[in-house]
This record gives C-alpha cells, sequence and structure tokens, in this order.
C-alpha cells in the first residue's frame, strides 16, 4: 500500500523516526511588559535524509528555533526531539580561529572527542578533501576568500560526525557565483553522507534551489504558515525557469506576510 500523499511529499517513510520533531514550539524572550513572542506553536519535522529549508522574513525567529533545536537555549513552551541525532550548526560567519591553521581549525571537532594527533591530522586532511580545500590545511583562514572559510566551517561541521546539520544563513554574506558552487558542494556531501539539513534562510531561490521542502514561517511571532513540498528535479539551477515559478509563488505568499505583519505595527 502505498503511504499518504502528505507522507510521500515529505520523503518519510512510514514508521521512521524523524531526525527532529518539534511539538507546538514557542519562545518567549524576556518578561512581562517587555516579554516578546518570538516562536507561537511551531510544529515542524524532517525526515532522516531530509533536506528543508526554513524561510521567513528577518526577526521572524529562525535563528531562534535553531538555537533550540541544537540545545543552545531553551523553549518556553513545546516539546522538541532530536536526540538520537548529532548535531552540527553552521553560521552565517564561519567563526573559525584566526590563529589556528585551516587544518587545526578542523581537528579542533576531532579533538574534543579524544582522537589522537595524527590520526586528527590525517582526518581533517580527509574531510577538507570533501570540501575541495584539499592543500589548503597548512593556511590561515585570513588567507582563503569567504567561500573557502566557508567550506572550511562545513569540513568542521561534518569533522563532528553530525547526521544532522542545521545552517543558519550560511551563504548570505557571499557573492551569487560563490554561493552557487556551494550549493552544489552541499548537495552533493548532503545526498553522499545522507544528512539530514534544516536550513534557514530568507533566500526564496536558494530554498526552491536546495530544499526538499521550503517552510514559510510568519513575521513574528514565528509560525509556519505554508510547508511547499518542492518537486523539481535535482540538480536545480538557481537561475531556471522551473526554480524562478515557484520561487515566485513563495515570494507572493511571504510578501503576504510581511504586509500583514506591517499593517498590525502601524499605529491605530
Ligand atoms: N536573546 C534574545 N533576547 C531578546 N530578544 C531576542 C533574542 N534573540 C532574538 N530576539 C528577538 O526575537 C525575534 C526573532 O529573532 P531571530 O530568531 O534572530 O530572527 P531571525 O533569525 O528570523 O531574523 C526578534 O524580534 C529578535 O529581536
Ligand atoms: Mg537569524
Amino acid at each position: 500500500m502505498s503511504a499518504p500523499l502528505t507522507e510521500q511529499a515529505t520523503g518519510r517513510i512510514e514508521g521512521q523516526r524523524p531526525a527532529i520533531r518539534l511539538e507546538a514550539v514557542s519562545k518567549i524572550y524576556g518578561q512581562g511588559r517587555t516579554a516578546l513572542l518570538a516562536l507561537d506553536q511551531v510544529s515542524l519535522s524532517v525526515a532522516p535524509g531530509e533536506f528543508v529549508c526554513l524561510l521567513g522574513a528577518s526577526g521572524c525567529g529562525k535563528s531562534t528555533l535553531l538555537s533550540l533545536v541544537a540545545g543552545l537555549d531553551r523553549a518556553t513552551a513545546g516539546h522538541i526531539d532530536a536526540d538520537d541525532s548529532r548535531v552540527a550548526l553552521m553560521f552565517q560567519e564561519p567563526a573559525l580561529f584566526p590563529w589556528l591553521t585551516v587544518s587545526a581549525n578542523v581537528e579542533m571537532a576531532l579533538r574534543a572527542k579524544g582522537v589522537g594527533k595524527q590520526e586528527r591530522r590525517d582526518r581533517a586532511a580527509e574531510f577538507l578533501d570533501i570540501v575541495h580545500l584539499g592543500g589548503f590545511g597548512k593556511k590561515r583562514p585570513h588567507e582563503l576568500s569567504g567561500g573557502m572559510r566557508q567550506r572550511v566551517a562545513l569540513a568542521r561541521a561534518l569533522a563532528q560526525d553530525a547526521d544532522v546539520l542545521l545552517m543558519d544563513e550560511p551563504f548570505g554574506a557571499l557573492d551569487a557565483m560563490t554561493r552557487d558552487l556551494l550549493h552544489d558542494e552541499l548537495e552533493r556531501i548532503w545526498r553522499e553522507r545522507s544528512l539530514s539539513v534544516l536550513f534557514v534562510t530568507h533566500n526564496v531561490r536558494e530554498a526552491v534551489r536546495l530544499g526538499d521542502r521550503v517552510v514559510l514561517l510568519s513575521s513574528r511571532p514565528g509560525r509556519v504558515v505554508e510547508d511547499f513540498p518542492v518537486e523539481l528535479q535535482r540538480p536545480r539551477r538557481t537561475d531556471s525557469g522551473e526554480v524562478a515559478e515557484l520561487a515566485g509563488e513563495i515570494t507572493g505568499r511571504l510578501r503576504q506576510e510581511v504586509l500583514r505583519h506591517a499593517r498590525q505595527e502601524e499605529p491605530a
């Protein structure tokens, strides 16, 4: 018997536990008069091996949601289940240690797990090969371009032996051409290593280029407005007609959300 359509759309296999599951998660910052509802009853799951893009206007709670999943902060209400997953985070800024070599930056993740020196070096070299930075191990971060530094951050995330990648606008500061290249790289690595990815962006085309699904969050407080399955064949091109068409539809929906929010904020 075939799975229900919604499960097919999410690429989920019946009975399989999600890699990440959020159930009615809310987050309030502060207390009393200054309390700010950042997330309001967000429910969302990412199946093992699934690539989910979380899209929303700035300030809608995307980074908040990732920090809750990563366990850096606690939800005010609701439930988050990512217990069985090894989670690695990647930010817009690669956050490398400038005084360490590229290799040593990647080795940090292995050192934390008690891997011996020589093995650390060899494995860091392997991870740098995966992100096409073989031979750059002895450089310092400032000797690399922005795109290369993000590759190092990706290698470091992989070195954590993560099966779930949480990515917070990781390519937001890069030029369009570099971003395109990194999309290809990330897609390849995601496939080869069967990762589950929760990828935050405010770039609609990027979300459609990468995601199995695009989950649209409303402006503050963040709520799930709509979940768009992306059934376009991979690899996709950001500048293709198909990507543009779906991105146009999602942008229309996003615009409605932003306008609705702006009206609410206007003084009466
Ligand atoms: N530590 C914090 N304390 C108070 N307010 C915060 C904190 N972090 C984020 N916020 C607020 O919560 C809302 C959501 O922020 P954020 O998750 O960073 O949004 P996004 O990543 O979508 O731009 C914003 O209004 C922001 O100002
Ligand atoms: Mg953010």
